[in-house]
């Protein structure tokens, strides 16, 4: 049971608990050197349109200080850092990693970094992407360097969310390469992703004996929609047992060898089965049809807070790994329901904490509007506002980030109405 003590007033955390907030290159830099760069979305965004944090990350980081969050998953551009396979690093982007990974310690923010979300270097995806077999080397050549480079930074993510990259970009088709139902390619995909994260985990070990190297899954809370249903009852089943369970294994043990030291979860919210499909507004249910049967819903999911802590508890009987929540967030212009939703995820955390799980971090998605994939734009995570109209991009700081930066100051979930 973890050492509650170091907060004042509310529902404690685990004294040595990070709050943070999480972001990924390719959906704030602008200018990228992944294969999105000039990737168009549905609503005619490219990254570039996005909130150029590439140049504006002072400010940004300074933001992010000012709240007083005490850890930042960052990730690098893989592709702006590494020109060709098995190149040195870029001098001038490593320069600015560097410099903003200094600038974060400076402010105590613990980095957790991230070396692969979702986006290819250009060069990598011209070669086929995680489909060409010398790609775990690549990864893993990437990560040696990287870690040699980057003094001081205990915690490494490999991969975010490896399953949901490689049922994206082969099978449904949002994600470059966009290809669709392909099973055999995403299976390809995923036993190099895991390949890679295993090598990746050699190497970065093999030359910081401090760091913590894992990866992040995301957990969907699969239920059915017709509880009588047996279609519902056996996709829903399904899918946690592939998704879930299968998902995460795979990248905790590889021949036998333990090759994570902690799993980064990735929670927005549940996924009821109809079928073959999940019910929610990003696959054609609308928000008020939705909100007609009692479910609560931002532009993208249907919220199911409770399920947070089952779903940390269930892990934890499979691993007794540390648990950090990498991830969660919603897609909302309501600022009522943002701060409500992470209030409620919040709560599901002690409650997890309460049962046991070993649970040391809490990053809300995002720190700042982004450029969302195939949805482009209209997503609004951040807890810094983007005007994307505007030339110069301004930030506005939304109220959810008062009650993190609250929760950060007292190691605790504030009483409600504090
Ligand atoms: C991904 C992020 C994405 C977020 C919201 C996560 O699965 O890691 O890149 O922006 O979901 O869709």
């Amino acid at each position: 049971m973890p050492d509650r003590s170091g907060s004042t007033g509310g529902l404690p955390f685990p004294a040595g608990f990070y709050w943070g907030c999480a972001t990924s290159p390719a959906q704030i830099e602008g200018a990228t050197a992944s294969e999105y760069a000039g990737f168009r979305a549905r609503d005619g965004a490219t990254p570039d349109d996005g909130p150029d944090h590439w140049t504006r990350w002072e400010d940004d980081l300074q933001a992010l200080g000012d709240l007083g969050l005490n850890a930042y998953r960052i990730g690098l551009d893989w592709g702006r850092l590494q020109p060709a396979p098995g190149a040195a690093l870029a001098a001038e982007p490593l320069a600015q990693y560097r410099e903003m990974l200094a600038r974060l310690r400076a402010r105590r923010v613990e980095p957790f970094v991230t070396l692969f979300h979702f986006a290819c270097p250009a060069w990598m995806a011209e070669a086929g992407g995680w489909l060409h077999r010398d790609a775990p080397a690549w990864f893993a050549d990437f990560a040696r360097r990287t870690a040699d480079a980057c003094d001081g930074v205990r915690y490494w993510i490999t991969h975010n969310e490896p399953v949901v990259y490689a049922l994206m970009a082969y099978i449904i088709g949002e994600f470059l390469p966009c290809r669709r139902h392909r099973p055999d390619l995403a299976l390809r995909a995923l036993r190099h992703l895991r390949r890679g994260h295993a090598q990746a985990y050699a190497a970065i070990r093999a030359r910081r004996a401090e760091a913590r190297v894992g990866f992040t899954k995301h957990f969907k809370g699969f239920q059915p929609f017709r509880r009588w249903h047996p279609v519902d009852v056996t996709t829903s089943w399904l899918a946690r047992l592939l998704f879930d369970r299968w998902g995460t294994a795979g990248f905790l043990h590889h021949r036998g060898r333990q090759v994570c030291d902690f799993v980064g979860v990735n929670y927005y919210g549940r996924m009821r089965m109809k079928g073959l499909s999940g019910v929610s507004p990003l696959t054609g249910w609308s928000p008020e049809t939705l909100a007609r049967m009692g479910a609560v819903c931002d532009d993208m999911w249907e919220q199911d807070p409770r399920w947070l802590a089952d779903c940390l508890a269930e892990l934890a009987e499979r691993t007794e790994l540390p648990l950090y929540i990498t991830e969660n967030g919603v897609a909302t212009l309501n600022e009522d329901l943002r701060t409500h939703y992470l209030r409620e995820h919040l709560r599901g955390c002690a409650d997890a904490i309460g049962r046991g799980v070993a649970l040391h971090g809490f990053f809300y998605w995002s720190l700042l509007d982004n450029f969302e994939w195939s949805e482009g734009l209209s997503k609004r995570f951040g807890l810094l506002g983007v005007d994307f109209g505007h030339p110069d991009k301004p930030r506005t700081l939304r109220p959810a980030a008062h009650l993190l930066a609250d929760a950060a100051r007292r190691n605790a979930l504030p009483p409600a109405g504090d």
